[in-house]
């Protein structure tokens, strides 16, 4: 290591379930890493504890900043990026509820919409020409209420064949929710400042990523707070009637996912890719509670409410230009991935009773 120049990453939203564990990552694999984080989600002072822990920075070159992305227009993120030239920007920052974005609209603006020209203007004025990766969502194709969707006892299935491949990047647009609104601006800005400024950005819609260190609430990370309520033997509303289905993406996988994309930037740069578990990797809500319970060895009770606003009856990622751009898949098979994510949430139940 003496003497080898190191590669840094400035992740914000470092402190949450996806940055905490690029920043292990990224450590793990010898870069120097900048975490930037209000820590205004639940669960992130106790991330950012386990990272301090797992990784010393006497041992490990880390370094955490709190600082919200849009305080005073960005300056102090501008400063920061300044100082510090990351060669890689991971901006996971977010308001990730849709739920929360209906109540408060201005607020989801601000910090996704907002906040993301904020991260973008910081690296385009810092001197190196950064990496940008945007943590997109698969939300920016809204409810895709024009597909003839198959109903099945347990689940929904796409009625075109194609489809059942997944959706592709090219499929129409259609923000549907605030969240959806201020994610798909932010996109559609990362995706044009390379465009525009020559940035080099790439932009991962993706779907439902679990895993460990995930806090799930009510209104985001259903794998892992479905987990937690069932282990917990508390109670669980479906929103829907739970044939919604999903293609899941274990953690580790993404990380890769990030990796590869900063590997092959010059293929990558400017371009968009859905990212999760894909064809070989979905369930539907009833399902996963089924599969849960048998794993857990008991019968796991629901009730149902209402629809939410924008909630897609199917959605699976179509992740054949990840695979040909960036040679990935995902290695981690659904079992497995629900195996861990039992692993870890009996490991941290007392955690996460406080967290529901
Ligand atoms: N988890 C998923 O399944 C999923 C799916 C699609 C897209 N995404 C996107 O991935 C990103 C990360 O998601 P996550 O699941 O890790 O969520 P998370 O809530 O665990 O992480 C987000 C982090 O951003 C921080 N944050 C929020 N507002 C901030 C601000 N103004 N300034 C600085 N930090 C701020 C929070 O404290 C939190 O630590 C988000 O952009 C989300 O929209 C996640």
């Amino acid at each position: 290591m003496k003497g080898e120049i190191l590669k840094t990453i400035l992740i914000t939203g470092g402190a949450g379930f996806i940055g905490v564990n690029a920043a292990k990552y990224f450590l793990e694999k010898g870069w120097r890493v900048i975490i930037v984080d209000d820590l205004s989600r639940k669960g992130s002072d106790v991330n950012l504890m386990w990272l301090l822990s797992e990784c010393p920075p006497k041992d490990y070159p880390l370094r955490c900043v709190m600082l919200d992305i849009v305080d005073k227009g960005g300056y102090f993120l501008n400063k920061l990026m300044q100082d510090t030239q990351p060669d890689v920007i991971l901006h996971a920052a977010a308001q990730v509820a849709v739920t929360s974005s209906v109540s408060s609209p201005m607020h989801d603006f601000k910090v996704n919409a907002l906040g993301t020209l904020n991260v973008l203007e910081a690296a385009r004025l810092s001197c190196k020409n950064p990496i940008f990766i945007f943590t997109s969502t698969n939300k920016v194709y809204g409810g895709m209420e024009q597909e003839i969707i198959d109903e099945y006892d347990n689940r929904y299935a796409f009625y075109d064949g194609e489809l059942k491949l997944g959706i592709p990047e090219t499929y129409p647009l259609d923000f549907h929710s605030p969240y959806g609104c201020s994610k798909g601006a932010a996109d559609q800005y990362v995706r044009d400042y390379h465009r525009i400024y020559g940035l080099r950005t790439v932009v991962f819609r993706q779907s439902c990523i679990y895993g460990e260190r995930q806090f799930g609430i009510v209104d985001q990370g259903w794998v892992a707070y479905l987990t937690a309520r069932a282990m917990l033997d508390m109670p669980i509303t479906i929103y829907g009637n739970g044939k919604q289905v999903r293609d899941i993406l274990f953690m580790s996988d993404l990380c890769r996912a990030f990796y590869q994309a900063i590997e092959h930037i010059g293929k990558t740069a400017g371009q968009i890719y859905n990212i999760g578990g894909g064809p070989g990797n979905i369930t539907s809500v009833v399902d996963f509670i089924r599969l849960l319970g048998k794993k857990l060895g008991k019968t796991i009770d629901y009730s149902f409410s209402d629809w939410r606003p924008g909630d897609q009856k199917i959605y699976i990622s179509c992740i054949g230009k990840a695979r040909n751009d960036l040679g990935w898949f995902p290695e981690t098979d659904m079992g497995d991935g629900i195996d861990k994510m039992i692993h870890w949430t009996k490991d941290n139940l007392d955690l996460l009773r406080n967290n529901m």
